[in-house]
């Protein structure tokens, strides 16, 4: 098959829900009719985005984002509009071949992407050569047997630069190969830059390769990993390393074990745990706290045994203060990291370690009671205003009485003493509980409402179609304009409307699909009038009159053939005219 059909298209629509192929994505919670989650088209941290089983659309309040399932699993996963139709097909078992030319969605990446996927392939070959013989006994010395090389695709560099001969030759120019981080160029001649090391890609949140994190093994005393430098792909700070393996069961499990090293994620997949991801090594940025927020807000803190790891966990705390997560602690004994802990104590130690993550409460209040002095009233004040934030965020009321009492005694005071302390932070977290707020409409004027009503009238009352194409046909916005547009071609050719159908006959015009939702979801009456209507156009061709009239009158300023002048001026009396 080469394109799917618009028919084909529907029917596959018909037999898929999209709450439940979105849910593959995010999770949701039912709120009356409608399911809510936290939007993957902005920067969300609260559920603002609403998935109507009725409707079979998805809607943001903040961004706007909407549409339909395959404009959904298109924008998420960044591919074109057709993978999309491919992909959800194939998840209700239709199958579907599209065209190779219509996968392709022109990204002005695109090479730098292919240049990773040949190296990826590349490495991974190498380390199956003879040469890769060492690095091979390196890998089984630490326990990474077949399946986990192939999982995560480890590869190995060389000290040659064929990869770069290999790159130049299938027409990849210079530039675009330093660029890139792959290769780097010296007196007009250019070399591989990784060299006998083990190579790890390295994967952005759909699981396209955009860079690597290559590890020495042998006799090299040089830095222990050296990752590709920063592009306008790969920024250390907005990926999690292994996130799109583990969102799956993330979402099945609704929590996430967060690591410092990919090493660690490794070992955790070889006993059975794939709900991992790792910073790789540096501070928890905001981006990567709102990458894990979409996906759950139950988080494991799993750093290092070490001090650095304290730092680590004590950091991520901090910066995700304002996150509604529910936040546990493991920390591991003698200074281990997980990969190492599992080697030496075993699979049973760690998942009993998992299994038994201390409560942020806990985890705060083993490391502040420390140094406390329980009979400095001083210290002991400063020490539960310091917890109370924490004890506020529990939701749960039960779990709050437990950690309250467990408090009280630690420090020798009473509950209901440590009760009033916090309930000034409880207070101050309910009212700040999800409020949604539209954002006002910019520049709305007597012109742009009239045609947000004659479109909320036209996909209601089909009759209404017609009734602007022959009357008025124009609308002065752009996107209303197009919109009406296509409805009009959409009602000429199926004679019929429904909004369904429509979007996705327009596949991936996002921008109408957008504007569309959000003009269906007005609040303006149902009924209306043919006077109503007619005022309606009338306010639209008042614009449109003023407009040029606005125009002929400059032209008329800077005419000095008579005639023209003439004509001119009598065109801008009959629009004049019109007006009144
Ligand atoms: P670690 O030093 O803890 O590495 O750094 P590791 O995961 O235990 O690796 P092994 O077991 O020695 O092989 C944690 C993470 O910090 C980043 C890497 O992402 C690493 O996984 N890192 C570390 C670097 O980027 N460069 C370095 O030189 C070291
Ligand atoms: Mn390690």
């Amino acid at each position: 098959m080469n394109k799917p059909s618009y028919e084909e298209i529907l029917n596959i629509q018909k037999k898929i829900n999209i709450v439940d192929i979105v849910r593959d994505y995010v999770p949701l919670v039912q709120k009356g009719k409608n399911y809510f989650g936290i939007c993957p088209f902005h920067d969300d941290h609260n559920p603002s985005m609403s998935v109507s089983n009725e409707k079979q659309m998805y809607k943001c309040f903040v961004c706007g984002a909407a549409g339909n399932v395959f404009n959904f699993v298109k924008d998420y996963n960044k591919i074109s509009y057709y993978e999309a139709v491919q992909e959800v097909a194939n998840k209700v078992g239709i199958n579907i071949k599209i065209d190779k030319n219509l996968k392709t969605q022109e990204n002005k990446f695109q090479k730098q992407y292919d240049i990773y996927d040949i190296s990826n392939k590349f490495y991974q070959n190498n380390l199956n050569t003879n040469l890769g013989k060492i690095a091979r006994s390196y890998l089984k010395d630490r326990l990474i047997n077949e399946e986990i090389i192939k999982h995560f695709e480890i590869g190995l560099s060389f000290n040659d630069n064929n990869l770069t001969k290999l790159l130049k030759n299938k027409g990849f120019d210079d530039d675009l190969l330093v660029k890139s981080g792959i290769c780097v160029k010296n007196n007009n001649s250019i070399y591989d830059i990784y060299r006998d090391r083990i190579m790890f890609p390295l994967w952005d949140i759909n699981g396209k390769t955009i860079g690597f994190s290559g590890r020495i093994y042998e006799g090299n005393d040089s830095s222990k990993y050296i990752n590709t430098m920063e592009t306008d792909i790969f920024k250390k700070g907005s990926l999690l390393y292994n996130y799109h393996n583990a969102r799956e069961f993330v979402l099945k499990e609704n929590k996430l074990i967060i690591v410092e090293g990919f090493m660690d994620v490794i070992r955790l997949y070889s006993i059975g745990v794939y709900n991992v991801v790792a910073s790789m090594g540096t501070a928890i940025t905001k981006e990567q706290i709102s990458l894990i927020r979409k996906i759950t807000n139950n988080v494991v803190l799993m750093f290092d045994g070490d001090s650095a790891g304290e730092k680590a966990t004590n950091s991520f705390i901090e910066v995700s203060k304002d996150v509604d997560f529910d936040i546990s602690v493991v920390r591991l004994e003698e200074d281990l990291d997980p990969d190492d802990y599992i080697i030496k104590k075993g699979k049973e130690k760690m998942i009993y370690h998992l299994n038994n993550a201390k409560s942020l409460i806990d985890y705060k209040l083993n490391k502040e009671k420390k140094n406390l002095d329980i009979n400095n009233g001083e210290e002991v004040s400063r020490f539960i205003n310091k917890i109370a934030p924490s004890l506020s965020k529990i939701n749960d009321d039960i779990a709050l009485e437990v950690e309250i009492n467990k408090l009280a005694k630690m420090i020798g005071l009473s509950v209901d003493l440590i009760k009033s302390r916090i309930k000034k932070d409880v207070q101050i977290n309910k009212k700040s509980d999800r409020i949604v707020i539209r954002p006002t409409r910019k520049g709305e004027n007597k012109y742009n409402k009239a045609s947000k009503l004659i479109l909320f009238n036209m996909i209601r009352h089909n009759n209404l179609i017609l009734y602007y194409y022959n009357n008025l046909c124009y609308l002065p916005d752009e996107i209303d304009r197009n919109l009406a547009n296509e409805i009009v071609l959409f009602y000429k050719k199926y004679e019929s409307f429904n909004i369904n159908d429509f979007i996705v006959y327009l596949e991936d015009k996002n921008n109408l699909i957008n504007r569309l939702v959000e003009i269906d979801e007005l609040n303006y009456s149902e009924n209306y009038t043919m006077e109503e209507i007619d005022s309606y156009f009338k306010t639209i061709k008042e614009y449109s009159n003023k407009n040029q009239i606005e125009e002929l009158k400059k032209k008329l300023k800077n005419e000095t053939n008579d005639v023209v002048r003439k004509e001119l001026a009598k065109k801008i009396e009959v629009l004049i005219k019109e007006c009144k």
